[in-house]
């Protein structure tokens, strides 16, 4: 059970996009960080490649984020996983290919208190579904698929698998109609309880923020790949 879970419902609130907040040699900037960082990991089953913005590769890149973020959320620290010499990783790049399916960003320590997560898109066509129910446990892929579910033996920075969200929000039918334009890649069944709170179009230049309690997922439009950066704070 999350310890602080009064401490991170004070600190909630509603998504926030905020626009025009990277200009194009910075995203430019941005783009080249990720060609220059080695591949973390290539998963080919889920059709994704994750890079770890780790430091040193860019650093006028990392204040400028830094100091961006924290004009908009105030002070944070950073939840990222740390690289081999314990130093923060400025967050996730991934280059997808398929949607991702539903999930929390909760993290892998329960005694932290989580706080919220960003996302910088780096190509144009995509979007991001935040629902409005929240889940405070550790990071994990919701899922009804027998298969996935099996798997408990996960390694180090890997989401719990569970079909406990399914208990959670009631048996409501989720929205047909927002079904079949942006979570094909989702059995609606899988999607029980949910509504939707924010549904993002990724516009290159600005930036989604959203607290890491709220269940989310990509939608299923993707045209060819897409880029992100992703980024997990706590207090
Ligand atoms: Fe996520």
């Amino acid at each position: 059970m999350r310890e602080k879970i009064k401490e991170i419902k004070k600190t909630e609130s509603p998504p926030k996009v905020i626009k025009n907040l990277y200009n194009k040699e910075e995203i430019q900037d941005f783009l080249k960080l990720y060609k220059d960082l080695p591949v973390t990991t290539h998963n080919k089953k889920q059709n994704v490649v994750k890079k770890r913005w780790l430091q040193g590769y860019n650093e006028k890149l990392e204040k400028l984020f830094f100091e961006r973020l924290k004009k908009e959320i105030g002070d944070f620290k950073m939840d990222n996983l740390q690289d081999e010499n314990g130093k923060d990783v400025y967050g996730l790049i991934q280059e997808s290919y398929s949607p991702i399916g539903l999930h929390v960003d909760g993290g892998f320590e329960l005694k932290n208190q989580i706080y919220k997560q960003s996302l910088i898109p780096l190509t144009p066509i995509g979007s991001t579904v935040i629902f409005k129910n929240r889940f405070y446990e550790m990071s994990t892929s919701f899922t009804q698929d027998p298969e996935e579910l099996k798997k408990k033996n996960l390694s180090y920075g890997q989401n719990k698998r569970s079909s406990e969200h399914l208990k959670l929000y009631g048996n409501k039918p989720f929205d047909k109609k927002i079904h079949e334009q942006y979570l094909k890649h989702e059995n609606i069944d899988n999607l029980k309880g949910l509504e939707v709170e924010l549904i993002y179009e990724w516009e290159v230049g600005s930036m989604l923020i959203f607290d890491r309690s709220h269940l989310h997922c990509s939608s299923s439009v993707i045209e060819g790949k897409k880029i992100g950066i992703a980024t997990f704070t706590k207090k």
